[in-house]
């Protein structure tokens, strides 16, 4: 029995979840692999994915693509992902999508990737969405759940990792669960389908980097999970096309010398409060 995750973590909490269930899963005898698709151009930069896939998953018996919300949707280098996978409808794998999220809203994430897993004729047999910190909110007045996921996470985690083991080694029955992952609002559900990650993110998608301020620590260029920066003549520059930047705002934690400019920050700032935002009820939980 193999288990492979997919896993894509900006700022490494879902890196966190994935290997916390992946060593639960191992506990009760699945073997199991990641690929991690983080700052790996062979994912990232690659527009025909499917045979890259096919190499690195081999022969499976479970999938569990983890990643992160970003804007209500699960991130879109996930889901471009779990797209590009190749149609299993004869063998019926089961998969679990796994989400993390900063409290806030985790909207239709968890619903997107059951169906495009349920298209590619797998089957989600449920969903898992853990409360992480909040990245953006580093440097607000509050900071949205910090040092999460914690104890209530992993418990979480370990009810998931019992609930694999019984249907995959019981083959008890599987029910299609792309209703349940429907748990949002049918008001905001109406709302995520209209506007895609892209169109909430895109034109704030201007980061840059102040010249008289960088030093070239070349720290951004190691934090992008998406490798938009090189360090070139002495200098940190863009090199991928500015739509390809997610937002994530690892360059702007990570740069000592203040110099990259990130104007969304301030845009989440006052879209989450200041850090003193409603959360989503319940925080962490399984969608079985
Ligand atoms: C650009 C951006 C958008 C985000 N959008 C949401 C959101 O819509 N809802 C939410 O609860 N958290 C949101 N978050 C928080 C992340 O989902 C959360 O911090 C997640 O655990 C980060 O995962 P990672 O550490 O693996 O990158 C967002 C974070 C970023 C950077």
């Amino acid at each position: 029995m193999k288990a492979v995750f997919i896993v894509f973590s900006p700022s490494g909490h879902t890196l966190i979840a994935a290997q916390k269930f992946m060593h639960l899963l191992e506990d009760n005898g699945i073997s199991c692999h990641i690929i991690n698709i983080t700052k790996n151009n062979k994912y990232l930069q690659n527009f025909t994915i499917t045979k890259t896939l096919i190499n690195d998953l081999g022969e499976h018996h479970l999938l569990i693509p983890c990643a992160p919300v970003y804007a209500g949707h699960c991130e879109q280098n996930m889901l471009r992902t779990i797209r590009a996978l190749p149609q299993e409808k004869e063998k019926q794998i089961p998969a679990i999508p796994l989400v993390t999220y900063g409290g806030v809203h985790s909207s239709v994430a968890l619903e997107e990737m059951g169906k495009v897993l349920n298209d590619k004729g797998y089957i989600p047999i449920m969903g898992i969405k853990i409360a992480a910190e909040h990245t953006l909110t580093a440097t607000f007045k509050k900071r949205i759940n910090p040092n999460l996921p914690g104890k209530v996470e992993e418990q979480i985690l370990a009810e998931a990792a019992k609930i694999t083991e019984k249907v995959v080694n019981d083959k008890i029955a599987m029910i299609n669960i792309e209703k349940k992952l429907a748990y949002a609002p049918f008001m905001k559900r109406i709302m995520f389908r209209i506007f895609s990650q892209e169109k909430i993110h895109g034109k704030y998608k201007k980061v840059t980097i102040n010249t008289e301020k960088c030093t070239g620590c070349k720290r951004c260029v190691a934090a992008c999970p998406v490798n938009m920066f090189a360090y070139i003549d002495n200098t940190i520059q863009m090199v991928r096309d500015p739509k390809y930047c997610i937002l994530c705002a690892e360059c702007y934690h990570q740069c000592p010398a203040k110099a990259v400019v990130h104007p969304y920050i301030e845009v989440a700032r006052k879209r989450l409060s200041n850090g003193f935002a409603e959360l989503e009820n319940p925080q962490s939980t399984i969608y079985r």
